[in-house]
């Protein structure tokens, strides 16, 4: 009887486990194709971002955030609710760190909405909950989000992007009132509410 071996990893192989040259062979050949697949997938979003493919979601619409206060549509005098020609409703709004302005807007119940919203520094978050309103806010970019307020109602809109320190505390109140108290509004006008 042949003396047992006693390193166990120079013991002859039992019939049917796979030795280890081939098993390091088999790994080297998956290394290689798992290597290939997460080359190939880099390149593409390389090449769909380079090539233009890639965009914020809501609205591809550019803006300069440095320039947000001096002329253009987010002029402060220019924030908050105007009422279209055609009895639609615009909100304009500024995230900023760590408010938005204003900082509390009243919009109609039962009319078209428009929220048109833009960053003056870092990417914030616009959410109405219960609502189809959801978009980030990117500096740079102009976000833009549509819906109708079937009833009055208040709403809480936190920043539900992480902004920096102050991004617990930075919230606006959207104030949904009946469609009458806008009736005198003229096209020039801009409506916003206190914050309680
Ligand atoms: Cu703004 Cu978080």
């Amino acid at each position: 009887m042949a003396e047992p071996i006693s390193n166990p990893l120079q013991r002859p192989l039992a019939n049917g486990v796979v030795p280890e040259p081939v098993v390091e062979r088999t790994e080297q050949r998956w290394v290689t194709i798992m290597a290939t697949m997460l080359g190939v997938m880099m390149a593409v979003i390389v090449v769909t971002g380079v090539t233009g493919a890639l965009h914020p979601a809501s609205n591809v619409e550019v803006i300069d955030p440095r320039t947000l206060h001096l002329a253009g549509e987010f002029v402060e005098s220019n924030l908050g609710t105007a009422i279209e020609p055609d009895g639609s409703a615009t909100v304009r709004l500024i995230a900023e760190q760590y408010d938005f302005v204003p900082d509390c807007v009243v919009v109609p119940a039962q009319t078209p909405v428009t929220f048109r919203l833009t960053s003056a520094d870092v990417v914030h978050g616009f959410l109405l909950p219960n609502t189809n309103v959801n978009t980030m806010v990117v500096p740079g970019f102009v976000a833009e989000v549509r819906t109708t307020f079937a009833q009055p109602g208040e709403y809480e809109m936190p920043c539900h992007e992480f902004c920096g320190l102050g991004h617990h505390a930075m919230w606006t109140r959207v104030s949904v009132t009946p469609r009458e108290k806008f009736a005198d509004q003229g096209p020039l006008e801009r409506t916003r509410c206190e914050k309680h």
